[in-house]
């Protein structure tokens, strides 16, 4: 049987623009456009399968070898930090990672800040490289309640257009860091299967060149 490549997607929308850069790269799956519920995809001639996992589940995939590789958000590997290489800024997916409260906040330094977020290891290596003290309070999602409910003084999270801060009278204080999606590999499948996945990798960069040209 043919040696195929494993590919995970980041299930939704920004999935779909990756899918979309690597079917102009030459490997396209039509079957993935089947409006079904199935989540593995594959075209044995280009040797490539594709599946959808959760996005923040694609770098696990990837880490651990059951993917070659995977599309991932910068977010995610800044806060999980795994053993992968990162290849390629795909230039889509952007957004940026804040810090956020509600208009009238000020910062009081004597007293530690209270910091709601679901990337408490983003949030504490920024506040420590800003010598800042503050007490972490990890929550799964809805982030931006907290501050509203005085369970924090501020948030960390991330923006994209502003929409959900400013509908919850929230804005932005300070930026962490830009965010977009990154294509990752495997290191040990890297090594293994270099030749198609750095052809993918050119491809995938002409793409983004092009676009920005
Ligand atoms: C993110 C983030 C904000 C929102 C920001 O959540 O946590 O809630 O997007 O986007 P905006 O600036 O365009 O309003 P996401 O939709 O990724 O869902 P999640 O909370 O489940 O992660």
């Amino acid at each position: 049987m043919k040696q195929m490549l494993n590919v995970a997607l980041p299930k939704g929308r920004l999935g779909e623009k990756v899918y979309d850069m690597f079917e102009k790269a030459g490997f396209e799956c039509p079957s993935i456009k089947e409006k079904n519920r199935k989540l593995i995809f594959e075209n044995e001639e280009k040797g490539v399968r594709y599946f959808w996992v959760k996005p923040s589940d694609v770098a696990i995939y990837v880490e651990r070898g059951a993917a070659d590789i995977g599309v991932a958000g910068k977010d995610i590997l800044l806060e999980y930090e795994p053993d992968v290489f990162e290849l390629l800024d795909l230039d889509i997916g952007k957004c940026r990672m804040a810090v956020a409260a509600p208009k009238d906040f000020h910062d009081d330094k004597s007293k530690t800040l209270r910091v709601a977020t679901k990337f408490s290891n983003i949030a504490s290596t920024y506040y420590k490289s800003v010598g800042r003290d503050i007490d972490i309070i990890h929550l799964n999602g809805s982030i931006e309640i907290a501050p509203i409910l005085a369970l924090s003084d501020v948030i960390v999270d991330i923006v994209e257009t502003g929409a959900t801060l400013r509908e919850n009278n929230l804005e932005v204080f300070e930026t962490v860091v830009p965010i977009s999606a990154r294509l990752i590999a495997n290191k040990s499948s890297y090594r293994f299967n270099s030749e198609i996945i750095e052809k993918i990798e050119k491809e995938l960069a002409n793409q983004v060149e092009a676009k920005n040209d």
